[in-house]
């Protein structure tokens, strides 16, 4: 079992009085994080590569960074790990160099259940010539079907780009089943891990996904993104840095300017926190004790919502860990969903409404007269006893007779 006790001293951002349940809009950031930009900002905050001792430190600190960040997704190469300033801007970084890339006439699938960030970017290459097609979720399941994948992949696909785990739905999609359906028809694909990463450990080589993209204040860091890109791939695209960045490059022809060296350095905490967090307990795999607990959580929160006759949950209805995270939707009946966040916000509960950027989800489920989905998003550093005190407040605020 997990020592919550142990956890949350390790989150300063805890020691308040609200229960924060908004984890997948922004998490809290773990003290090994913070120390990592403090250590870097205080000893080594000078310009990379010159002869003195100073730079040579701050040199190996980013160097030390891609390995580091390499390691703890199973990249086979550290020049595979770019950094960015948000996982929007580096899939737009990368649709700009996929549009120049492929001749125009490729066709690129996206989905109607990603944040736009994996979407708008890939749309806008229309302009180029490029033919945009769209996977939609059955609508009644919630679920991206392969089946329906199928129809829409053809000699022609350059790029499927989908979500490890939609904001809103809390799935985990199929990631490995999926890129092996893409590459049987020569496609690459652009994985959106944003929601998923939070949760559960990370494997590239053995997904064997071309791209995959995630931002670090969800999962326990600072404002900042990574994008992992097959090294094949990195090479061959153009990249946007300056005309000197030689084509042999990788990461850097991605990373036009510097990038941000303390929160790059800040990044390597989050994987500290979870080595300390697997010799606290004594494992060789924290991240399977962390899908149990939350899985506890999603069971209780759900069993509960499943009393309600008004509740209609907006992604799968099981809590099996196998099949989601504890990103858990709903609406009730056809009550505005901000109305009843404003009564929750008064019992210091802080969770969210909306569409959480994926507007294109939201319009096609017909649910943005009613605001979007009332969102609780948990990570496992909430306890049992803050999903208690939330469905109490739930149950008050939802009335006996939902
Ligand atoms: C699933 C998902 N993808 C992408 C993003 C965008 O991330 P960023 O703010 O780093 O661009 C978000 C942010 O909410 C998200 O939830």
């Amino acid at each position: 079992m997990l020592d919550l006790s142990y956890i949350r001293k390790q989150f300063p951002g805890l020691q308040s009085d609200w229960i924060l349940m908004d984890n997948a809009g922004g998490s809290q950031m773990t003290q090994a994080a913070i120390h990592r930009i403090n250590e870097f900002i205080t000893s080594s905050n000078v310009q990379l590569g010159a002869t003195y001792h100073t730079s040579h430190l701050a040199t190996q600190r980013m160097i030390d960074n891609q390995h580091i960040m390499a390691k703890y997704i199973n990249a086979a190469d550290s020049g595979e790990i770019v950094m960015g300033s948000s996982t929007s801007m580096l899939i737009r970084i990368l649709a700009m160099n996929i549009g120049k890339y492929f001749p125009a006439g490729g066709e690129i699938i996206v989905t109607n259940c990603d944040h736009e960030a994996n979407i708008g970017a890939w749309r806008e290459l229309e302009n180029l010539g490029f033919v945009i097609k769209t996977w939609k979720i059955n609508p009644g399941s919630f679920e991206l079907e392969l089946d329906d994948l199928k129809k829409l992949l053809s000699d022609k696909t350059r790029l499927v780009a989908f979500t490890h785990t939609s904001n809103i739905l809390g799935r985990i999609n199929p990631v490995k089943e999926i890129t092996q359906l893409a590459h049987e028809y020569g496609a690459w694909v652009c994985v959106d891990a944003v929601a998923y990463a939070p949760h559960r450990p990370i494997d590239v080589q053995d997904w064997d996904v071309d791209f995959y993209v995630y931002s670090f204040y969800k999962t326990y860091g600072p404002h900042y993104a990574m994008m992992y890109g097959k090294k094949q791939h990195l090479l061959e695209l153009p990249g946007n840095n300056h005309y000197f960045i030689g084509q042999n490059e990788t990461a850097y022809k991605f990373q036009p300017g510097n990038v941000n060296y303390e929160l790059a350095w800040g990044v390597t905490g989050i994987v500290d926190y979870f080595n300390n967090l697997a010799v606290h307990h004594n494992t060789q795999n924290i991240f399977e004790l962390i899908a149990d607990h939350e899985e506890k959580l999603c069971k209780e929160l759900i069993s509960f919502l499943e009393t309600k006759k008004s509740v209609r949950i907006i992604g799968p209805k099981s809590f099996d860990k196998a099949i989601r995270v504890p990103t858990i939707s709903f609406v009730a009946g056809d009550i505005d969903s901000e109305s009843i966040v404003l009564k929750t916000d008064k019992h210091k509960i802080a969770i969210r409404f909306g569409d959480f950027y994926a507007a294109r989800l939201i319009d096609d489920l017909k649910l943005r007269q009613q605001n979007g989905v009332i969102r609780i998003s948990m990570v496992h550093y909430n306890t049992m006893e803050e999903t208690q005190q939330l469905i109490k407040v739930l149950d008050k605020v939802l009335g006996a007779d939902s």
